[in-house]
């Protein structure tokens, strides 16, 4: 039985008020906030271990070297993957998503090869596809979603050709949750020989992943949105893929030796990590991920759906709300008020305690799909209670009531 009194007990972010009430919050699609562990992590890190790691012969750095080197042993197993090689340290998804784009991409693409991607993508699962399309000559092809915000698959399977070398998509949507069809999508994407892309940010927080059984080429995710801290991520490649491809980054670590008549480069997993890592993000996801795993992931998800589905069912009763996309059993929930700017209701809400996100979520194509300029997006982590929706509701009728 999941104590949600007791996980909330451990986030020292929840115990403070915002505008002189409790702090209710409402976005950890954008980040979640960081259990005491995690923090502990951090703090004990710098307070002890710190040193640079595979570099120089004292006791701190062999300790930080063992416990970073431990961290990527974590997620390896975390997400299924067949080797540590196979587990690149990034700053987040973003820089992931990039990393892949400016070498698997730039050097096989060729002009008239085809990008596939979701309408519904965030804009670090477009931009990337957009500036190796341009350095290739290559094309970026949207897949457009259903009136329902899913992913249109006969439409993905019309777009599919022996043009397409890659498809992007997210595993879950950060604006209405839509989770997409990735198995099918890597499927069918293998039957014409294009490699698979998941962006597994907004996913990876709400079931368990198996790389290898989902046979995804590349999966990458942020630290930040599974409780841990900013700044680390993880790019996951299959081995022979990361093999093949040339170095991004150059600069220290990545090399195996340097000089003027020709520089060769380290062994995976170093060859795509130039320059000091983030060891303390590496330890602090590893602690997440273990804290995480203390819990039973399938109650916390049927807790999650169990206030997306109360307040639903609450803001559907209210005229002046219109919701996008609603899916059911997902973590966010996405509207706009008739007549009223988006960041007008954040702002209310905002007064009284309650954190949401209002603005186009880095998906500006998919609020052009919705045909809005933005819209208000709440999203629920493991430490949200059936009391922050009554307060959530609450102050949304209000907000309905004076706007
Ligand atoms: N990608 C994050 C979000 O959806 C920032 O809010």
């Amino acid at each position: 039985m999941l104590d949600i009194s007791h996980i909330r007990e451990q986030f020292p972010a929840l115990k403070q008020e915002v505008n002189q009430q409790p702090l209710i919050y409402l976005d950890s699609a954008a980040t979640t906030q960081k259990p005491q562990v995690v923090i502990n992590a951090i703090s004990q890190y710098y307070s002890k271990q710190n040193a640079n790691v595979h570099r120089g012969s004292h006791s701190l750095t062999a300790q930080a070297t063992s416990q970073f080197e431990a961290a990527r042993a974590c997620v390896t197993e975390f997400i299924g993957a067949s080797s540590p090689k196979e587990i690149i340290w990034t700053r987040g998804a973003t820089e992931a998503l990039n990393l892949i784009a400016q070498t698997y991409a730039r050097n096989t693409l060729q002009a008239g090869d085809e990008i596939l991607i979701s309408e519904m993508e965030h804009h670090a699962n477009i931009v990337p596809w957009q500036i190796v399309a341009e350095q290739t000559g290559a094309k970026v092809v949207k897949v457009p979603m259903t009136p329902e915000c899913l992913f249109d698959m006969s439409a993905y399977n019309s777009l599919l050709s022996d043009k397409t070398k890659i498809v992007a998509l997210a595993q879950v949507t950060n604006v209405t949750g839509s989770r997409q069809p990735i198995e099918q999508v890597i499927e069918k994407a293998h039957q014409v020989g294009a490699v698979v892309v998941v962006d597994g940010a907004q996913g990876i927080v709400h079931e368990a992943v198996d790389v290898t059984k989902l046979d995804a080429d590349f999966y990458v995710f942020s630290g930040h949105k599974l409780y841990a801290p900013a700044g680390i991520g993880v790019l996951y490649g299959k081995l022979e893929l990361l093999e093949a491809m040339p170095p991004w980054h150059g600069g220290g670590k990545m090399v195996e030796k340097v000089s003027f008549s020709g520089t060769t480069y380290s062994e995976l997993p170093g060859k795509f990590e130039a320059g000091t890592p983030n060891v303390a993000g590496a330890i602090a996801l590893a602690t997440a991920i273990e804290w995480l795993q203390t819990f039973d992931q399938q109650a916390i998800e049927a807790h999650i759906h169990q206030l997306q589905t109360k307040t639903y069912n609450a803001l559907s009763q209210l005229e002046d709300i219109n919701i996008l996309g609603y899916q059911p059993n997902a973590s966010v929930l996405t509207f706009v008020m008739e007549g009223v700017h988006h960041q007008d209701i954040a702002t209310l809400l905002d007064q009284q305690g309650i954190a949401v996100r209002a603005g186009h979520h880095c998906a500006h194509p998919l609020m052009d799909a919705l045909n809005v300029k933005g819209t208000v997006r709440i999203s629920f982590g493991v430490y949200n209670n059936l009391d922050d929706v009554d307060r959530l509701i609450a102050a949304i009728e209000k907000a309905v009531d004076m706007l």
